[in-house]
């Protein structure tokens, strides 16, 4: 993971190497198996060179911290160390527009290799970018969700946004519910 991040902060295969100010690898461990994928890094992100930690953000500390609570995963403490953090892209497209194809083309081998890297147990996708790259194939997260897939072995599952909470918040409880099958499905086999 850390010659991933270096590589990823040295980056120039697009265009956004020439509007970010710093590259965004990701944040946390392997240990607890357990990654979570956004989109692209936004102003703060950009800024701070670390995943999640504008708005959006700050409630999906909040989702983490009540699956602790909640002892969704007994044993297993959560908060943004015991898991990874990270996203499709690994830097901020400017004025936060979606990440283009061919940006995506270019980003991805590095999220697959950190997936590589982790092993994880359990993918979670953090909104339509990461739920069509890794499960490849197009929809929205309303027919995406409520699924096991596979990726490389891994289990994985699509919810909503963090940021798309923000914008709706009738979205805050399908994704607690996603958060209890990421868990039942940690704990299963
Ligand atoms: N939104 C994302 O998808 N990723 C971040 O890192 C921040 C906001």
């Amino acid at each position: 993971l850390t010659q991933i991040a270096t590589e990823v902060r040295a980056c120039t295969q697009c265009g956004l190497c020439k509007t970010r100010t710093q590259a965004v690898p990701g944040v946390g461990t392997a240990r607890g198996g357990i990654v979570f994928v956004g989109e692209a890094p936004g102003a703060d992100e950009d800024r701070l060179g670390e995943p999640f930690v504008g708005r959006a953000g700050q409630l999906l500390d909040k989702i983490i911290k009540a699956m602790d609570e909640a002892q969704l995963i007994p044993g297993l403490p959560l908060d943004r160390q015991s898991v990874y953090i990270c996203n499709v892209l690994k830097c901020r497209p400017p004025e936060n527009r979606n990440p283009l194809p061919h940006e995506i083309e270019s980003c991805s081998p590095y999220l697959r290799r950190q997936l590589a890297a982790i092993h994880p147990r359990i993918i979670c996708c953090l909104g339509k970018f990461a739920a069509e790259l890794l499960v490849g194939v197009e929809g929205t997260i309303r027919d995406l969700r409520g699924k096991i897939y596979r990726y490389q072995g891994a289990k994985l599952i699509v919810t909503y946004h963090p940021a798309a909470c923000l914008r709706n918040a009738n979205y805050k409880r399908p994704v607690w519910e996603d958060m209890q099958l990421l868990a039942r499905e940690y704990l299963s086999d």
